[in-house]
Parts: C-alpha cells; sequence; structure tokens
C-alpha cells in the first residue's frame, strides 16, 4: 500500500498562456538565426545599473591593465536575464582581448574544456555559463587552469598511462550561475572576484526600455517606457521582450508610438501581469494562499507541492517576490503578504493582515 504523505505532490501542471514573462530565454530566441546580439550593451559606459558591479569591475580593469596582467577569475551570479552574458562579452572588449563562451552542461569530456584551454591567447576571457553544473571531471581540470594556468592531461590507458602538464596562456574565467548555492566551495574559491546582479529599478529599465527602442526604431513616449518596465519582473531581458510586442501592436493597432495606452492595452491583451509576475511566480504564492492559507510554509513543502525545484524556488522566484513585497521568509516560513492576496485576487483574512 502507498503510503500517503500530508503533502501530496500534485503534478505539474504545464505553464499556462504565454512566456512573455519568463526571465529565461524562450525556447523561439534560443534558436533565432539572429539572437539579440545589437541590443546587448558592448560597452560599460552603455551598460545601464548595476552600479557596484561596474565599479568594481572597473577598477579591476584598470588595475590589471597597468600591470599587463590577465584579469582576476569572475564569478556572476544572480537571477536569469540580469546581464551576466552581456557583462561578460563587455569584459572582454573593454579588455581588448578574445572571448570565448561555452556552457557547463557542454563540457562533459575532459577533452572539452582541455580543448578550450588550450586554444585561449594571453589575456582571454573564457566565459562558462551556468557553471554550478560543471561535471566532477571537468571541475577538477579546471583548479589548477585556474590557480596555475596548467592542464593536467592523462596519455595512454591502463598500465602505460602518464600524466602531462600542459602549460596554458594566462585568461581570465568568468563563470555565471543562477545557483551560486550549488557551487563547490573549492570551484567558488578559486574565483578573485564574486559578484551578485540585482534586480533593476523601474527607472533603470525605463532607460532600457528607451536605450532598446532606440536600437529598434521604435517611437516610444516617456510613460510609455515607464509602463513596460514596471511589468518586466526588474528584468532587462523581459523589458526588451515586451517592448517588442507592444512594438508590433503599435504598428497594427495605433499610429506606430508607443504610449503608455497602447503599452497598457498591448500588455493586456497578451495576458502581461501589470507586476510583472510569470506564471511560476503566480503558482507559488497561490499555492501558498490557497492550500497553507498563506502561510507560514516551509520551503520544501512549497517546492513539493508545485513540484518545482526547491533551490530554484529560493534563488530564482523568490527573490523578486520579496523584492515587490509579496513575500516573507520568516523564522516560520514563508509568507504570502496581503498584497500578495489582493493582487491574485483573494480577500486576505484578518488573521494574515495582523502579521505584517
Ligand atoms: N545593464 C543592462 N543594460 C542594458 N541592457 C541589458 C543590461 N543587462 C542586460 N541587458 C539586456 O538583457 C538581455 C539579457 O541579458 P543577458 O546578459 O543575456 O542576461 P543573463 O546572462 O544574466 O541571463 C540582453 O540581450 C541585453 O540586451
Ligand atoms: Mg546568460
Amino acid at each position: 500500500m502507498a503510503i500517503l504523505s500530508s503533502h501530496q505532490p500534485s503534478p505539474k501542471p504545464e505553464p499556462q498562456g504565454n512566456d512573455l514573462l519568463s526571465p529565461e530565454e524562450t525556447p523561439e530566441e534560443q534558436a533565432a538565426v539572429q539572437p539579440d546580439e545589437k541590443l546587448r550593451p558592448q560597452r560599460l559606459a552603455d551598460y545601464i545599473g548595476q552600479r557596484e558591479l561596474k565599479e568594481v569591475l572597473e577598477i579591476a580593469i584598470q588595475a590589471t591593465q597597468s600591470r599587463g596582467e590577465a584579469l582576476d577569475h569572475l564569478l556572476l551570479y544572480g537571477p536569469p536575464g540580469l546581464g551576466k552574458t552581456t557583462m561578460a562579452t563587455i569584459l572582454a572588449s573593454e579588455m581588448g582581448v578574445g572571448y570565448k563562451m561555452t556552457t557547463a552542461p557542454s563540457l562533459e569530456r575532459p577533452r572539452d574544456i582541455v580543448g578550450l584551454l588550450v586554444s585561449l591567447k594571453p589575456g582571454d576571457v573564457l566565459f562558462i555559463d551556468e557553471i554550478h553544473r560543471l561535471s566532477r571531471m571537468t571541475e577538477e581540470l579546471l583548479y589548477p587552469a585556474m590557480e596555475d594556468f596548467r592542464v593536467d592531461i592523462t596519455i595512454g590507458k591502463g598500465k602505460s598511462a602518464r600524466t602531462r602538464s600542459l602549460e596554458l596562456q594566462p585568461f581570465t574565467l568568468v563563470g555565471a550561475t543562477t545557483r551560486v548555492g550549488a557551487l563547490t566551495s573549492p570551484l567558488r574559491d578559486r574565483f578573485g572576484l564574486v559578484q551578485r546582479l540585482r534586480f533593476y529599478e523601474p527607472e533603470e529599465l525605463t532607460l532600457i526600455v528607451e536605450r532598446t527602442a532606440k536600437l529598434l526604431d521604435t517611437p516610444l513616449t516617456g510613460d510609455g517606457a515607464t509602463e513596460i518596465a514596471r511589468r518586466s519582473r526588474g528584468t532587462p531581458r523581459v523589458a526588451n521582450r515586451l517592448l517588442k510586442r507592444v512594438r508590433d501592436y503599435a504598428q497594427v493597432k495605433a499610429e506606430g508610438t508607443v504610449t503608455a495606452e497602447v503599452a497598457r492595452s498591448a500588455l493586456e491583451l497578451f495576458n502581461v501581469d501589470p507586476m510583472g509576475l510569470d506564471w511560476t511566480d503566480r503558482r507559488l504564492l497561490t499555492v501558498a494562499i490557497e492550500q497553507f492559507g498563506g502561510g507560514p510554509v516551509g520551503l520544501e513543502t512549497i517546492a513539493a507541492t508545485t513540484g518545482e525545484d526547491p533551490q530554484t524556488i529560493e534563488e530564482v522566484y523568490e527573490p523578486y517576490l520579496m523584492q515587490i513585497g509579496y513575500l516573507a521568509r520568516t523564522p516560520r516560513g514563508r509568507v504570502a503578504t496581503p498584497a500578495a492576496w489582493k493582487h491574485l485576487g483573494y480577500d486576505p483574512p484578518e488573521r494574515q493582515m495582523s502579521l505584517f
């Protein structure tokens, strides 16, 4: 007989509606022949927001350039769509060095990483995306590469196998991850610079929308930009995507100019949540409200009930929900705030109101 636990994981339903608000690249975006490379800022000066990150990097770049060295290895972490990949490419162009990019899951065999490492020229940037997903062997090859610019390879098999050490050019490893907690500490400790990316303020997102509109030759009013920025989940990738959808709408339904009103009608038509919540955000809050009276409810319980991975909830979804004041972490668990109840169309009970 099956043992029933008190919180049955319900089957994870398919996301409904659109993925306009997903901070990750959509499958269409990944498959695009010409991805949005022209929208990516090329220089540090064009990179909007993230002031602290830019300051730290400016200093590091200047100092290493004057010493003629490679920049320290850099770990960038934070939710998807905030500009990690972009920053890696900017670093290479600011330093005037070559740039190679790869993702951890594609470095399964030792020869994949060794091939990349030996191809690097002095000072080059090697960008590894999703670095928390490195295989153990690849990770161990990276340790001496990062520390001493050396890679140890095994030649031959069985009894005649020998280890040889190959010298590498000094290079800069830039790692990006949404799940910094999933990195092993030996790997993490080998990064001289560890920087977190933050959600963007509405004013910063407005600037990003204005910049993108210019690059796309789209007429846009100030309040049109604000309206899109507000619904972008603090995330430039979402802001750019929403702008494109609104631009199409403006061309067909209005006279081409993106005003606040055009933006509002377009985003309503596309079912974009006024606070920029995506499908998973809404589901996490709905489960907390409908099944646990709004909380407090433990992270593991929410994860089991929604079928989401607890660490992804903690590192990708909750930061934004906390930033907009919809979720609170308390010692006894997660609580959906009265603002979240109201946003999702529920009446918060007295008990819940008094918690805040
Ligand atoms: N600071 C920024 N200023 C302007 N545009 C940005 C900025 N950060 C990101 N973007 C835009 O958002 C998109 C997603 O950024 P990306 O670097 O791919 O995010 P991540 O690698 O963190 O998922 C890019 O296409 C870029 O055009
Ligand atoms: Mg990226």
